[in-house]
């Protein structure tokens, strides 16, 4: 049997002790070479230089210039040539002016405003989950009854996915989150999600409701292809729950192990924005960098980097840099003056659904947190079990009572 290749360094985390930190190797090649070689990522291909960007500058200035670290993912048969494989509508693998076209499409679903407009559903199905997880009792699994459930179920509403079919997307993305699959699988993961993402668009053209897949369908439908459809309702329900899902269940253990600050957070409204940010700088939970390829030969970081090089950008790292906080950027701290975190990224490929995701987030941490005055881990913290191959950095399960 092939061996199970490691994840990608810029994925691996620290010690036991401290699992929310990033692997020590990142802070030592931030200090001393924050632009340095490592080995290509098994879901990218074998053996293409692969450069690894530590400090928060320099992975800013690569997540801000598309035109020399470009997002269009490389054939690893074919480095001359786009992996066009199911990519179509899939802004994360598009570069401007295509992937100005595409996000154009759904900025207006996204403003401020119209995610605030979601604010009454996402309270009533946080609440929904708590009342489940009372009637039950402890101890319960917070990953499957609150912090994977209320994202997926969020994100199915906005969308117009059909929330029953969450066992089989739920288990497609993970798939296609494994950091450690060659690129053969993703490819096979991709082509099964856009094909039940296919049918789906397919039938909002028939029966259109109020969803932003039909939505896209009335106003975009004849500027976008199906392809395209597909790929933006692939890739918002990929992102949309999962991401979310394990900031919840990790920023969970992450205040159960700072109990003066979930007090705070459970217990002073002014709190909670403040503690959303330090905790999505702190668990950085997108750790897997998403892969730029460098489209000439250039000098960067004192380094030599060659047309089709992988650029990998570390945001765990770049939010643990001293030149992001000052003093102590290893200590979790929610009443840090706010800083210019890149959990969800920098430059045009920022992340669109950032005011959903701290919405729920703003909503759920402190319904959950006074719900259950009591909440604690019911095991030995060094007993949870971590996602340490996913894309997305979480727990497994968090079994809590209270
Ligand atoms: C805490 C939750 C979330 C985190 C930490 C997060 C993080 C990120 C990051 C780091 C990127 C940039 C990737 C890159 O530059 O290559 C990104 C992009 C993206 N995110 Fe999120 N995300 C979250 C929630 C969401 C939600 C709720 C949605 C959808 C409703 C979403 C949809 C997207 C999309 C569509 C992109 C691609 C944007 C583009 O390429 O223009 N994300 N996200």
């Amino acid at each position: 049997m092939a061996e199970t290749p490691n994840p990608p360094l810029s994925s691996r985390r620290g010690a036991a002790a401290c699992p929310f930190d990033p692997h020590p190797e990142l802070a030592r090649r931030r200090a001393e070479e924050p632009v340095s070689a490592t080995d290509t990522p098994a879901w990218l291909g074998q053996d293409i230089p692969t450069w690894l960007v530590t400090s928060y500058t320099d992975v800013r200035t690569v997540l801000r210039d598309p035109a020399r670290f470009s997002s269009v993912r490389r054939n690893p048969e074919k480095p001359d040539e786009p992996l066009e494989a199911e990519r179509s509508g899939r802004l994360l693998e598009h570069d401007p002016p295509e992937h100005t076209r595409l996000r154009g499409k759904l900025v207006d679903a996204f403003t401020v405003r119209g995610i605030n407009a979601m604010r009454p559903r996402i309270e009533e199905i946080v609440e929904e989950h708590l009342d489940a997880m009372e009637r039950t009792g402890p101890p319960c699994d917070l990953v499957t009854s609150f912090a994977l459930p209320v994202p997926s179920m969020v994100i199915c509403e906005l969308l117009g996915v059909p929330y029953d079919d969450r066992t089989d997307f739920q288990r497609r993305t993970a798939r296609l989150l494994d950091n450690t699959a060659p690129v053969t699988e993703f490819i096979a993961g991709m082509a099964e999600m856009n094909a039940y993402i296919g049918g789906l668009v397919a039938a909002h053209r028939t029966t259109p409701d109020e969803s932003l897949l039909s939505r896209l369908v009335r106003e975009h439908g004849d500027e976008l292809s199906d392809e395209e459809l597909t790929g933006i309702g692939a890739l918002l329900l990929i992102a949309g729950h999962e991401t979310t899902a394990n900031m919840l269940s990790l920023g969970a253990l992450l205040l159960l192990r700072h109990p003066d600050q979930l007090a705070a957070v459970r217990d002073d409204p002014d709190a909670v924005a403040p503690a959303v940010e330090e905790m999505l700088r702190y668990l950085s939970v997108v750790h897997a960098p998403m892969p730029r390829y460098a489209t000439q030969d250039m000098e960067f970081g004192g380094r030599r980097i060659g047309a089709g090089d992988i650029v990998e950008t570390s945001l765990a790292a770049a939010n643990r840099d001293e030149g992001l906080v000052a003093g102590d950027p290893d200590r979790f701290d929610i009443t840090r003056k706010p800083v210019a975190h890149v959990a969800f990224g920098h430059g045009p490929h920022q992340c669109i659904g950032q005011q959903l995701a701290r919405l729920e987030m703003h909503l759920a941490f402190p319904a959950l947190l006074r719900r259950f005055p009591g909440l604690r881990l019911a095991v030995p913290f060094e007993e949870v079990r971590y996602r340490r191959e996913s894309t997305v950095f979480g727990v497994r399960e968090l079994p809590v009572a209270w």
